[in-house]
């Protein structure tokens, strides 16, 4: 074990975070009524080109104005890669209501991008005396950002969360699928003529929690494109929960209740945690490392995992 402790990552739920286009301001009340704990105003791929500068206007106006409760607000701007990002940026903090938290910073391909962000709205929260200083959210789309998914994790201290963004992910990883997450109908094994599917977003998955576990960022898993199948939403949220990811993206307002459910431990799994916890007390006092439990081992590294999921629920009963 490093002598390093592994650093906490932000305590807020993050379980849903629900997108809506910036050039849409119809669904921004809507949004803000919604069950998800993150809301994502967008600048990028949900805004065509010429409707930025309006997006940019509508966004910097709903943030003021509407009641957003406690949620985290964040606002995703265009790529390093478009001519937008600067505007985004000095438009967004130059006039936005300090309501704003977070920005989400697209297809990042190394930790020099967060330090380009940083320079330049750490120079406009000076300009302007902004008292609340703006956090990052980063996507990881690229066979780039992948690669150097360490070093973007530990880019700047505004690092809050990191999300798998799996369509361009994909297309930048010259993947042969037009599917955004989830089951892909050629990933499988054949054993004695059956197929069995595999998940090709589980190696990006857990590089991504590894990178923000070391780190102290929230890992969370992206879109699923197809927002008719709640069966292959919840399978797909369901294997990043147990991966360690802490929340997934929303890209309809049905979405988010499943990804709620989700992310939020179930009483059975917080009272079998409180067992096991309760276990571990009574075998500490009679000085032991392990007990049983139902049956099977319990030790000292089950009272961290127990805590996990204790821990989790209590954050989440508490915001
Ligand atoms: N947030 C909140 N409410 C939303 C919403 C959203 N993202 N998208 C749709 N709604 C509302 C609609 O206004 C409608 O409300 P109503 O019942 O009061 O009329 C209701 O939810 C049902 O909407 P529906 O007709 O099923 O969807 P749509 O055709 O209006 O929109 C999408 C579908 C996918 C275009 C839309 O959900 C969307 O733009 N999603 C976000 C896309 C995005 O931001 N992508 C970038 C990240 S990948
Ligand atoms: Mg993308």
């Amino acid at each position: 074990m490093s002598f390093r402790i592994q650093p906490a990552a932000p305590a807020r739920p993050n379980r849903c975070q629900l997108f809506g286009p910036g050039s849409r301001p119809a669904i921004f009340e809507k949004m803000a009524g919604s069950a998800a704990d993150v809301i994502n105003l967008d600048l990028e791929d949900s805004v065509a080109p010429d409707d930025k500068p309006e997006a940019r206007r509508n966004i910097i106006q709903a943030i003021g104005d509407i009641d957003w409760g406690k949620k985290t607000l964040s606002v995703r701007i265009n790529g390093l890669d478009t001519p937008y990002w600067y505007r985004d940026v000095v438009d967004l903090l130059e006039q936005a209501s300090d309501r704003i938290d977070q920005i989400m910073i697209p297809k990042v391909g190394c930790a020099g991008d967060i330090y380009a962000v940083d320079a330049l709205v750490t120079a406009v929260e000076r300009a302007k005396g902004r008292a609340k200083p703006i956090k990052f959210e980063v996507i990881i789309e690229s066979a780039a950002g992948i690669a150097h998914v360490e070093e973007i994790a530990a880019a700047s201290p505004r690092m809050e969360a990191m999300s798998l963004g799996a369509a361009d992910f994909a297309a930048s990883m010259g993947m042969q699928t037009t599917g955004i997450g989830g089951t892909q109908e050629n990933y499988y094994m054949i054993r004695e003529g059956a197929k069995y599917w595999s998940d090709p977003w589980h190696w990006a998955q857990a590089a991504i929690v590894a990178a923000c576990r070391t780190h102290g960022v929230l890992p969370v898993d992206g879109p699923f494109g197809d927002f008719s199948d709640d069966e292959g939403f919840r399978a797909q949220a369901r294997r990043s929960a147990t991966l360690g990811m802490v929340g997934k993206w929303a890209i309809h307002p049905k979405q988010v209740a499943i990804a709620n459910e989700v992310f939020t431990p179930s009483e059975e799994a917080v009272s079998e945690a409180r067992e096991i916890l309760a276990a571990m007390e009574k075998a500490k006092a009679e000085g032991l490392g392990a007990t049983v439990y139902k049956g099977r081992l319990v030790d000292i590294a089950s009272i961290k995992q127990a805590e996990v999921i204790v821990a989790q629920a209590e954050l989440i009963a508490s915001s």
